[in-house]
């Protein structure tokens, strides 16, 4: 049973259930919803095995040798995203009062079947699922990870993989940092320069790219398969020299920037005093919005060293209204903080300086609610350790242990449990070119945060821990990913 997240109640019974070739996926009450994650189900299941795996509505008899998903009641506690799994020699019940809880449940059976399962080839088998009973819901409703494929891009086919490893560990936000001063990688239509010209390098000096909004949005629809939520980020008013490199009517000079390849931060910003620089973040705003169903827009609002105090207020205030406007709530970083904040808006805690924190505690003050992304545990592109090949070091090495032992309610004293809507890891990408660059940085620290984000407080350890993702090695390797082996775990 080396479950990550680890649920919330685990009891052990005697005996298996085998899947077999003639068991059946039996899915009551027949719904869309409910279908669809059963077909998931199945999907998962049919490559390693071999077996069919039908999908069939069935009524509410149980039905000896089929897996059981469904749905109904309304338990409060285990919410939007809960569930329970019963698993008997005869059969397996997964029940959950909304479908998220249902996808869920489906990725811990998952990890309950050996870790062949995962193999995209048929395998030997034999599929035993251990006897157990689960109750399991998560502890924060906000559990993702950001990347910045503004620094180097990356395709849809890289995005839709990393998103199947998020569902896997039950993650259900993804961050994606769309524009920086290196690159604009969001088509807004009204704006087409901003990909055309401003989307044509990266870090570097690569041909760099940009999703259209048709690319955009089958990313969308992919994570909405797999209940995952996309909060898209526009920085402002800094990290835009991309922006400024298309249009010079958005520099206070009038002049267009050149395009940028190198890695400063702090140099750039659009222009607070001009009126077209508002008509700009409108229509970006609002294609965006259209395009993103998920509730939140990100504005960024990190190290806008080129603005003035006076200007980050003035523009972050009228953009969080357009934001508000569109029918969405801001995300901001922890600088945002400082300044008065809409009702909705949500901050991201992200410094590591504690002369810094004044900025998320002024937003607790406001009543936001506080996304917890300390760089020296969630930070993806930290190295582990100074042998690592890529990555940067200004937040100190992040190793394994260090990005799973750490309590989001323990980082600020004044910042609380009530406040905090969860945990975000992020990867940068200055130094990361490549796909198995992403996989190694990223595994085995997202397992990590994952069960930071949805596990109790009360009984993690992490020598427990270390013993249950040591197992998760073979999986790791079954989807072919590009894990970093860390000394630190006794790998499977
Ligand atoms: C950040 O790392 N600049 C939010």
């Amino acid at each position: 049973m080396n479950i990550i997240p680890k649920p919330v109640s685990v009891v052990r019974r005697d005996g298996e259930f085998v899947l077999s070739a003639s068991t059946s996926i039996r899915v009551a009450p027949a719904e869309p919803e409910i279908l669809a994650n059963g077909q998931y189900l199945a999907e998962q299941l049919q490559q390693a095995t071999g077996f069919a795996l039908p999908v069939v509505a069935a009524g509410n008899a149980p039905h000896p040798g089929a897996i059981e998903l469904t749905m109904g009641g309304d338990d409060p506690e285990l919410g939007a995203e809960g569930y329970t799994l019963t698993v008997t020699p005869e059969r397996v019940t997964l029940a959950a009062p909304r479908p998220a809880g249902l996808f869920h449940g489906v990725q811990t059976m998952r990890q309950l079947l050996p870790p062949a399962i995962e193999a995209s080839t048929a395998q030997p088998g034999p599929w035993p699922i251990p006897a157990c009973a689960i109750r399991d819901y998560p502890r924060f409703a906000w559990r993702g990870v950001m990347l910045d494929v503004a620094r180097h891009f990356f395709g849809v086919d890289v995005i839709k993989r990393f998103i199947d490893l998020l569902a896997y560990y039950k993650l259900n936000r993804f961050h994606l940092h769309l524009t920086d001063d290196q690159g604009w990688r969001i088509e807004i239509k009204s704006w087409p320069q901003l990909t055309i010209h401003g989307g044509s390098t990266q870090v570097g000096g690569g041909p760099g790219g940009y999703y259209t909004q048709e690319d955009y949005a089958a990313i969308v629809a992919y994570a909405a398969q797999r209940y995952i939520t996309i909060v898209p980020e526009i920085d402002m008013p800094g990290h835009t020299n991309a922006a400024l490199a298309s249009y010079a009517e958005l520099s206070c000079d009038g002049r267009a920037r050149d395009l940028y390849t190198g890695t400063e931060v702090g140099f750039s910003t659009l222009c607070a005093e001009k009126e077209i620089t508002y008509r700009f973040v409108d229509d970006v705003v609002r294609e965006l919005a259209a395009l993103t169903p998920g509730e939140y827009i990100h504005l960024g609002g990190d190290e806008a060293a080129a603005t003035s105090a006076a200007d980050y207020q003035r523009f972050l205030a009228q953009a969080q209204a357009i934001v508000q406007q569109h029918g969405k709530r801001a995300v901001g970083w922890q600088e945002m903080g400082r300044i008065p904040l809409l009702p909705a808006t949500v901050i991201q805690h992200w410094l590591v300086d504690p002369a810094q924190s004044e900025a998320t505690l002024h937003a607790v003050e406001q009543g936001a609610s506080i996304i917890m992304s300390p760089a020296s545990k969630t930070y993806l592109d930290m190295k582990y350790d100074a042998t690592t090949e890529w990555g940067l070091q200004w937040a100190g090495f992040v190793e394994v242990r260090d990005a799973y032992e750490w309590d989001p309610a323990a980082v600020l004293a004044g910042l609380g449990e009530e406040a905090i809507a969860g945990i975000e890891g992020a990867l940068w990408t200055e130094t990361i070119t490549r796909r198995d660059a992403i996989d190694f940085m990223t595994f085995p620290r997202l397992p990590g945060l994952a069960e930071t984000g949805w596990s109790p407080r009360a009984g993690r350890s992490w020598d427990e821990y270390r013993a249950r993702l040591a197992q998760h090695g073979p999986r790791l390797a079954a989807f072919g990913v590009n894990y970093y082996r860390s000394p630190q775990v006794p790998w499977a």
